[in-house]
């Protein structure tokens, strides 16, 4: 089972994936956590140069950059997780690329689809909980930002809408969760969405 969180910057996905360690926990089911860009030594690397390098970087090499990460990721810990019959919860993945730079850069959304396809050999997770605040929660949440988090509100808007579109193309794969909720109820609506699919855990 591969489940994956998405969201824009500050919208408590760390949070819930805490909440699903404990309830895996205690089901006595094993997992792993990986978190993009990084989750490898490798991924950790690039993840520094994404996030904090003070070198300007096109949308292009920056989209490259982050598949380059999963690619790594993909190969060194999902894939053998999976063939473990571990649960596999991702903090970002596939999503994050295609609103990000598809939408946010205008690279394009079927191009970093199709780059997505090839840097994951096609996998994608069975389930993917995006938990959806208004840009303006953001600032109010995380006021820190790394080096995208500071491209500002319409860019962060760009992001949010290609989520909601994704979420309406998937419907079965993507849920979208309310986060302007308390971390509580958060976590109720996204245990109530697990437990339709808790045989696949
Ligand atoms: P991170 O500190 O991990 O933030 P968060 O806690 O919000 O996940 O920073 C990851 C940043 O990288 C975040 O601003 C989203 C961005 N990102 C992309 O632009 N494209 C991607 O493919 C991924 C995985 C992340």
């Amino acid at each position: 089972m591969f489940i994956s969180f998405e969201g824009i910057d500050g919208c408590g996905k760390g949070t819930q994936i805490s909440y699903l360690e404990k309830y895996l926990d205690s089901i006595g089911k094993t997992y792993i956590v990986v978190r993009e860009p990084g989750g490898t030594e490798i991924g950790e690397t690039i993840r520094e140069v994404l996030l904090h390098s003070k070198f300007a970087i096109t949308g292009k090499a920056e989209l490259l950059l982050f598949l380059a990460s999963r690619a790594q990721l993909v190969h060194e810990k999902i894939l053998p997780a999976l063939k473990e019959g571990k649960v596999v919860i991702a903090d970002r993945f596939i999503d994050s690329s295609v609103a990000y730079q598809g939408a946010g850069r205008k690279i394009g959304v079927e191009e970093v689809k199709k780059l997505n396809s090839f840097a994951t050999e096609n996998i994608k997770p069975d389930i993917t909980f995006y938990i959806d605040i208004p840009v303006s929660a953001f600032y109010q949440r995380k006021p820190f930002a790394d080096r995208i988090e500071c491209e500002g509100t319409a860019f962060l808007e760009t992001v949010r809408q290609a989520y909601l579109k994704m979420a309406h193309e998937e419907p079965n794969r993507i849920i979208v969760i309310d986060g302007s909720k308390n971390t509580e109820d958060v976590w109720k609506s996204i245990l109530s969405h697990l437990s339709q699919v808790r045989d696949l855990i």
